[in-house]
């Protein structure tokens, strides 16, 4: 993979890349919804599920904010529930208190009306990542139950709504989906572009063998060649948006045990150790193979910092690191 031209708002003096981290927390597997792809959905009876309490939410929040990564991610299957909401608006609270409001919050909890999403914005989360899966309303046909819950009308909506109340606003997709074009792939990346989006997060499709999508198993392209259009997905969007957050997907690492440095080298700058507790992590499993299943938040976190020392890069300590 070649160089990818210099990204200037995440360069230091010295001209080295930063890479900016963002503690990943996994907080709840119980979801409404039935995507094909995901071993969490609501389906799938051979998932434990599990809400986090509070207080090692925090806890996980502590560790990101004394190891100075500049922002967390709280992520979670999708629920409605006003008792969910509220639980998370309060959740909000607390943690922008308890980091004196320098730990940067990105919310990754699906789809919302337009009044949770200002509720939560109102409460400290600035950052909202909302995948699109895919650009292609027909794949997305495809990939999705056909009912009211999962419209990509809905999804598109809620992106818009998710930018009119001012967050930066983050999406991505899927990539090596069965049904799959080089065509919806491009699409994909003009949709980025069109949406003007902050940031993207886009891995590699992986299967999980207690999904629906798992029966077209025989489509995929091996391992290597997911891994190589990845990347080269990575590579064509900093080309056409320089400016913007790229995150290197977990997803990369099932395929390949460097599978994330070598998205940092394609172009993303964004990093996120999981600082999901050990004993959650096996129920949060969305796809087969997926890594650091059993490792304590820590070891990621040291594991972290020298993948990306190998890069060459920088980890801007302490930064929300922001599309600028
Ligand atoms: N429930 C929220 C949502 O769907 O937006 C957030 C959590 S969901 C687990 C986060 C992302 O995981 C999804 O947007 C999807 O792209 C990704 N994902 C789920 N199953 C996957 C799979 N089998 N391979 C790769 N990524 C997957
Ligand atoms: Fe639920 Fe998100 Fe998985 Fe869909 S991708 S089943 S919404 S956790
Ligand atoms: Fe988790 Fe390396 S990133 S152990």
């Amino acid at each position: 993979m070649e160089d990818i031209p210099s990204i200037d708002n995440h360069q230091n003096t010295s001209g080295r890349r930063k890479i900016f981290l963002r503690g990943l927390i996994e907080f709840s597997n119980r979801c409404r919804k039935n995507c094909y792809y995901c071993g969490i959905r609501a389906g799938n009876r051979r998932v434990e599920r599990y809400d986090m309490p509070d207080d090692e939410i925090l806890q996980a929040v502590d560790t990101a904010w004394r190891n100075r990564y500049g922002s967390i991610v709280l992520q979670s299957g999708e629920r409605n529930s006003a008792q969910f909401t509220a639980r998370v608006t309060r959740l909000l609270k607390k943690i922008k208190t308890y980091t004196n409001g320098e730990t940067g919050i990105t919310l990754a909890c699906g789809e919302q009306s337009v009044d949770v999403y200002r509720r939560w914005f109102e409460a400290g989360a600035h950052r909202y990542l909302l995948r699109i899966e895919t650009a292609s309303r027909s794949l997305y046909a495809r990939l999705h139950p056909d009912n009211a819950t999962h419209r990509f009308d809905a999804r598109l909506t809620a992106l818009r709504n998710l930018k009119d109340i001012g967050y930066l606003t983050g999406t991505g997709v899927m990539i090596g989906l069965p049904f799959q074009t080089a065509d919806d792939l491009a699409a994909d990346l003009l949709f980025f572009q069109k949406m003007d989006v902050d940031m993207v997060g886009m891995g590699p499709y992986i299967e999980h063998s207690d999904t629906p999508l798992y029966r077209y198993r025989h489509m995929l392209l091996p391992p290597a060649r997911r891994l190589e259009l990845s990347l080269q997905m990575i590579a064509d969007l900093r080309r056409l948006m320089p400016h913007i957050n790229i995150a290197a997907a977990t997803a990369l690492q099932a395929l390949h045990p460097t599978g994330r440095e070598q998205a940092i080298r394609a172009g993303a700058n964004v990093f996120m150790p999981n600082l999901t507790p050990a004993k959650y992590r096996a129920q949060y499993r969305l796809y087969d193979n997926k890594p650091c299943l059993d490792e304590a938040p820590l070891r990621c976190h040291h594991c972290v910092a020298s993948r990306i020392g190998m890069t060459g890069c920088e980890i801007g300590y302490g930064e929300w690191g922001d599309r600028r």
